[in-house]
């Protein structure tokens, strides 16, 4: 587990671009925090570390959006709509889980068990003291993730 501090917008855009360039494909991210903690921000960030272009925002409404210009394709989930029907809701989710891309998943704890075990989780807490501060936590369990966090908190952490 490692935590980064975020002090604003940008910095968590350029944690998440800088995780981007580390990705490799079938890498399954998870986001977690409130509304407002910054998740789609961080997924905006490693959008841009995968060489995509294109404005990403929330697929609320859709549930998964690809973008597929990048170095590979990114599966942008957000499953906060969906709630706790999404564990029944048959969307295919092995075929982007067990795929060639990067999937990123906001509210993954709706569909946890149907999510592979060698996940990154990354947790986003907003601390109120501070509107723009936020902790971001790392956790992990396979040893691939730690050589990657590692770099990042690296690169990272001032
Ligand atoms: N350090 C920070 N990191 C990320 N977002 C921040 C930060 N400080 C303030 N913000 C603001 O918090 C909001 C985060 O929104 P968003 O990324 O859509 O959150 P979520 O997807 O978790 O609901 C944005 O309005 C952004 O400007
Ligand atoms: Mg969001």
């Amino acid at each position: 587990m490692e935590n980064i501090q975020s002090q604003s917008l940008e910095h968590t855009l350029n944690i998440g671009n800088h995780l981007g360039k580390l990705l490799s494909p079938g890498d399954v991210i998870t986001l977690s925090g409130d509304l407002g903690a910054g998740k789609t921000t961080m997924t905006k960030g490693i959008a841009k570390g995968l060489g995509i272009l294109a404005p990403v925002s929330s697929p609320t409404f859709t549930i998964i959006k690809e973008y597929l210009e990048g170095r590979m394709p990114l599966y942008h989930f957000d499953i906060y709509r969906l709630g706790e029907s999404a564990i029944d809701e048959d969307l295919g989710y092995d075929e982007y889980f067990y795929g060639n891309g990067v999937c990123v998943i906001e509210w993954s704890e709706f569909i946890d068990e149907l999510i592979p075990e060698e996940r990154l989780h990354i947790a986003i807490r907003h601390m109120e003291e501070d509107d723009q501060h936020r902790v971001i936590t790392f956790s992990f369990t396979d040893q691939r993730w730690k050589k990657v966090i590692e770099e990042l908190v690296s690169i990272c952490r001032i």
